[in-house]
């Protein structure tokens, strides 16, 4: 199963889960130093990312283990309160520039293209303070930022994700509260965040365009989290709306606008303002970009990056007492086919992966699609020999073989979550998506491949699986 010529082989992480360093530096602090500071158990046994995989000092541990395994490229991000300590470009912080120049010229000294994200996750503190992305003014804030980055950076990298899954992001933070600050807001933060988050990276690529492209010749995009939904009924004309709407929700809600037509898929539109009709609102509690703004927003990626874990079947479910929450408003009941393997809240469901890009190519016009992530956790304590993870990532590349040669999709790259075992959100250290264990009690912080990290360094060698 030979993968077409020039086919991209990467491995993932980001800022907060691996770096550590938290202050050191003049670095400043993010919304997750200030959260997982306060305790209180939001977080797995109250764990940090104070030292994580230790990635601030030991960078060339990780070069070493992006060596072994031979990747093409190398998909990591950038702390913004790390630059700009408090956010804005008032303050820069050269230490914070020479960590990642360090970065990307050792990657390229080695062959290696690094894909970039500005942002994942991990807001500087005193930017959340003023409101963070519940805020307009985050739109400026943001612009500044990746201006700053583009004109420090893109010299030499090439290949830039804005935002690292706003669609999850946005929910897990502004309507659920799980995610820092800490704050529901049940039915309306998430709405308000998806709308500054759509133009907060609409105006970057606009910046990028105007200002930087001709000289730099890069592309941008953002990465959407994206599961596979099916009708838990196929025979049933309701299950398979309550599909369509789950995409719509979760996927659409973000991509239409970009890649469509700068406006929110019609059904979220028509399903947000009857709930909010039912409970009273004066409008909806969907904001509604202008036409100045749809028009700023609709074209605004240069390929489509998207990240698969797990698929769910969906039936219909009336949200017949009106409650106020983003879940409720689609209308909709998600769970697991009992015969999938479920490893924590993923479901092993490869094929998954591959009726999703189908989707991405019908839907959004056959684009160039980059898997910026995609993975499968062990348990912890975690055994090196993961014999049986590697079965699902092999199902996973033959899934994504058939989806280039019969379905003709356009996939280019694919990047394994993660590079190392490191900071997995309100889960700490619990879970592990590493292709090499991190030991956390031994402040070396030894980087140890799991067998898949050998498998998988096999693939990229022969640009395919053998059989
Ligand atoms: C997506 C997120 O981008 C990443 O931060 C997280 O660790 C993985 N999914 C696994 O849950």
């Amino acid at each position: 199963m030979a993968f077409p010529e020039g086919f991209a082989w990467g491995a993932s992480t980001s800022a907060y889960q691996v770096e550590g360093g938290w202050d050191a530096d003049g670095k400043g602090p993010s919304v997750w130093d200030t959260f997982t500071h306060q305790g209180g158990e939001r977080v797995f046994k109250n764990q940090t990312g104070d030292v994580a995989c230790g990635s601030y000092t030991l960078w060339e541990e990780d070069l070493k283990c992006i060596k072994q395994l031979g990747l093409t490229h190398y998909h990591f991000s950038l702390s913004w309160s790390r630059l700009l300590p408090d956010g804005t470009t008032g303050f820069i912080n050269q230490k914070g520039i020479d960590y990642y120049n360090k970065i990307i010229d050792d990657l390229l000294t080695n062959g290696v293209t690094p894909i970039v994200t500005l942002y994942h996750f991990d807001l500087p503190q005193a930017l959340e303070d003023q409101g963070g992305w519940l805020s307009e003014a985050i739109i400026e804030s943001f612009d500044e930022y990746a201006q700053f980055c583009f004109s420090t950076f893109g010299d030499r990298v090439k290949q830039w994700i804005t935002i690292n899954e706003p669609n999850l992001f946005a929910l897990l933070t502004y309507d659920f509260g799980v995610f820092p600050p800490g704050v529901p807001h049940h039915g309306t933060g998430g709405y308000l965040a998806t709308h500054n988050l759509i133009k907060a990276h609409a105006r970057s690529w606009h910046s990028y365009d105007s200002l930087f492209r001709k000289g730099q010749k890069g592309m941008v995009s953002l990465a959407l989290f994206a599961g596979w939904v099916q009708p838990a009924d196929p025979n049933s004309a309701s299950d398979q709306e309550a599909a369509q709407r789950a995409m719509a929700f979760h996927l659409d809600i973000f991509a239409k606008p970009i890649f469509i037509d700068g406006d929110y898929p019609e059904v979220v539109k028509s399903q947000v303002a009857s709930m909010s009709k039912k409970q009273g609102y004066p409008s909806s509690r969907l904001p509604e970009f202008t036409e100045e703004e749809k028009r700023m927003i609709k074209g605004t990626a240069d390929f489509f990056a998207v990240q698969y874990y797990s698929s769910r079947l969906v039936k219909y479910r009336e949200n017949d007492k009106g409650e106020l929450s983003f879940l409720q408003d689609v209308e909709i009941e998600i769970f697991p086919d009992p015969s999938w393997i479920k490893l924590d809240w993923i479901c092993v469901v490869p094929w998954g992966l591959r009726k999703l890009l189908n989707y991405i190519k019908d839907t959004y016009n056959n684009p160039v699609i980059y898997i910026t992530e995609n993975g499968f956790p062990q348990g912890d304590p975690a055994s090196l020999d993961d014999t049986q993870r590697w079965e699902y990532f092999k199902q996973t590349f033959q899934e994504l073989f058939k989806a280039i040669q019969l379905d003709k999709v356009n996939l280019k790259l694919y990047c394994v979550w993660s590079l190392l075992d490191n900071f997995e959100w309100n889960q700490g250290y619990s879970i592990r998506f590493g292709l090499f264990h991190v030991d956390f009690d031994n402040p070396a912080r030894p980087r140890v491949p799991y067998t898949s990290a050998k498998e998988y360094a096999k693939i990229i060698r022969n640009n395919g699986l053998e059989e």
